[in-house]
């Protein structure tokens, strides 16, 4: 039995429920959906990302990738010294997806053949300290670091990863659902262990005050992360499809999901202009 059309003012979803129910196919997004090339086929490899594009891209993966593969370095003297056990099964899950992240970057590098495949060799040999953002070359000497580089600087990544969503590079598009799902354990892991250190004191881990400081340290390197107010990188990046928004557009939607989520911690931020290296 051939099946009723939708009604005319039937909501448009790119799968229906019925249809997916019924078997159907969901239809991925094939188009690219902003910059200069919008309306046509997403670049599905490397061979046809212009030679600008191509450049831009690159470089967008190598920050990426050393991001992740710093943030394991950061974090691996905790494995065994978080306060607790479900604490350290978290450090240990976050270490794995930063590695699973990392791999994911490199993947789109490799596609970019002998010259990826350097870059990837040079990021593999970074050791702490030699990383490209400052964020991700300061050791975690206390609990409080944990808990504020997950809170801060893991949501700035949430944020790069979202302005990628549905990019024109389909590969990179591809890979940011299940990324930015992991990502949310962080973030929702660093505000807890805060939360924790502001209600229970040196009964958890740390004092309040601690927990301030550490908001002090790290807030104005994840502001530094979204990079330079009018870069022309970023600029070209939305142009290419890569990026949604500009530097500035995405540390303001920051500012203002975190002076809300600061507030409920019992906590305070800095004013978005203390000890700022990137502006
Ligand atoms: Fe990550
Ligand atoms: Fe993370």
């Amino acid at each position: 039995m051939a099946s009723s059309p939708p009604p005319a003012d039937a909501p448009r979803t790119r799968a229906g429920a019925a249809s997916l129910k019924d078997g159907g196919t969901i239809a991925p997004v094939r188009e690219i959906l902003w910059g200069s090339s919008a309306g046509v086929h997403k670049y599905e490899t490397a061979e046809e990302v212009p030679p600008d594009m191509q450049q831009l891209l690159v470089k967008l993966m190598v920050v990426q990738a050393d991001t992740e593969f710093a943030s394991i370095q950061q974090h691996r003297p905790w494995l065994d010294r978080a306060p607790t056990l479900e604490d350290r099964w978290i450090e240990s899950r976050i270490i794995a997806d930063e590695a699973r992240h990392g791999l994911q970057a490199c993947r789109i590098l490799r596609d970019f053949g002998e010259r990826g495949q350097q870059l990837i060799d040079e990021l593999l040999a970074k050791r702490e300290g030699e990383h490209k953002l400052d964020a991700f070359n300061m050791a975690f000497d206390a609990w409080s670091d944990v808990g504020a580089f997950t809170c801060f600087v893991d949501r700035v990544g949430v944020y790069q990863l979202r302005a990628f969503q549905e990019c024109s590079y389909g590969p990179l598009a591809r890979a940011m659902p299940l990324m930015l799902s992991e990502e949310q354990l962080h973030l929702n892991f660093g505000a807890s262990v805060l939360r924790r250190m502001v209600h229970d004191g040196p009964k958890y881990a740390g004092t309040p005050a601690e927990a301030q400081a550490a908001v002090n340290k790290w807030y104005p390197r994840a502001l530094d992360m979204f990079g330079h107010s009018n870069s022309d990188t970023s600029r070209r990046a939305i142009e290419f499809g890569l990026k949604r928004w500009t530097n500035e557009e995405a540390r303001e939607r920051y500012i203002r999901e975190v002076s809300g989520l600061v507030g409920n911690l019992g906590l305070t931020l800095p004013p978005a202009e203390f000890d700022r290296h990137v502006l």
